[in-house]
């Protein structure tokens, strides 16, 4: 059988006070190696507080957090080699161009160099896409620039987990595409990524898991997927209610979701008579999709579908879909479509999954 492989991160019952005041209130979860994890929660949620304990720069009060089986207390060299941490709204020396600011650091971490090559420096620029502007002064860089010299310079020792504060805010939209084109590709080179953010729709396309915070508790955490799945079954009434969870100790290397999926109610062994089985609480997703066809075709098509409950012209084009089912309705669509020799250009769900995610499990504070 294969070792189940080390945590990226792994925290278990952090907490931490400042003052009276409880930022971080029995934080457990783990982030998995080669993931792109999504730390959401609304400003002062105790992010940064969780993020600054996870760079060795606060000592927790309570909990253990480990990055790739490292103490954060015991072994803070061991875990700053391993770590490329960039901090919310971090400065940048301003008169200096990129690649003098690039070399100073790669000085400052003793990153090794063959002779005055800094070959480091170059890979660098090269995966952040600065080479072009390595003569480029820094104070005339614009913001999502600027950003992008941080990420430079975090990843200058190769570091294995990349913790980014905020990394998105304050960017334009073309910067913030940029820098997930880039967090996909540092995924691909199998880092793992740790990212905060208060804003949901900044992360959406790029995370595979996420912990939601709110007032430095978690509600939810886990690979949206089973998150998902979790939150359907309990809104059929299978699961249990919302209920932040611990990762059990008996399977430390695979937490799963937060919600607990598996607790499904018991049957009644007692009644003599069979119940008649409760008809399912289906749930009710919607779709929109493009077909290149008058919309009164598609209607047509659709609604002899069973679990189809709404066609409806949407916005741009679309026909937002009402239905009654998971991805396999979605799929029946599409082929009933197709049978039509009717061409379907795209199928989008009506909210992306981390915004469904987000509706149900928190209070609706958050952004
Ligand atoms: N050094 C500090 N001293 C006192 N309170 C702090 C300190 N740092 C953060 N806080 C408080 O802790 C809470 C969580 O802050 P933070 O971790 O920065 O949240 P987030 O990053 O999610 O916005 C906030 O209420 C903040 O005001
Ligand atoms: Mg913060």
């Amino acid at each position: 059988m294969n070792e189940p492989r080390l945590p990226a991160i792994s925290i278990r019952h952090l907490s931490h006070r400042f003052g009276r005041f409880d930022v971080l209130r029995d934080v457990s979860f783990d982030v998995h190696q080669g993931e792109i994890f999504g730390f959401i929660g609304p400003n002062g949620a105790g992010k940064t507080t969780t993020i600054r304990v996870l760079a060795t720069l606060l000592e927790p009060m309570a909990g253990r957090v480990k990055v790739l089986g490292h103490d954060v207390t015991l072994e803070p060299e061991l875990v700053r080699k391993h770590i490329g941490y960039m901090p919310d709204h971090a400065g940048v020396y301003d008169r200096v161009t990129v690649r003098e600011y690039l070399e100073f650091f790669a000085d400052a971490y003793k990153v090794p160099t063959a002779g005055s090559s800094y070959a480091v420096v170059d890979a660098s620029m090269e995966l952040t896409d600065l080479t072009r502007l390595s003569d480029k002064i820094v104070s005339t860089m614009s913001k999502g620039m600027k950003q992008r010299l941080q990420l430079a310079r975090v990843l200058l020792h190769d570091p294995k987990v990349l913790i980014l504060d905020e990394p998105a805010s304050d960017l334009d939209p073309r910067a913030r595409i940029e820098i997930r084109d880039l967090l996909m590709e540092l995924r691909a080179m199998g880092k793992t990524v740790l990212l905060s953010s208060h804003i949901l729709t900044e992360l959406a396309d790029v995370v595979t898991s996420v912990a939601i915070m709110e007032r430095g508790r978690i509600i939810v955490a886990g690979p949206i997927g089973e998150i998902s799945e979790a939150l359907d079954r309990q809104r059929r009434g299978v699961g249990t209610a919302r209920q932040p969870q611990a990762p059990s100790a008996a399977s430390p290397a695979n937490p799963g979701p937060a919600i607990d999926p598996t607790q499904a109610p018991a049957p009644n062994l007692n009644s003599f008579v069979p119940a008649a089985p409760e008809p399912e609480r289906v749930v009710e997703r919607s779709v929109k999709l493009r077909v290149l066809a008058p919309f009164e075709r598609v209607s047509a098509i659709l609604t002899d579908l069973p679990f189809v409950t709404s066609v409806r012209l949407g916005s741009m084009a679309t026909i937002q879909v009402t239905f009654a089912g998971d991805d396999r309705a979605v799929a029946m669509m599409v082929r009933s479509l197709v049978l039509a020799e009717l061409s379907v250009v795209s199928v989008e769900p009506e909210r992306n999954e981390l915004e469904r995610i987000f509706l149900e499990a928190t209070r609706g504070d958050l952004q």
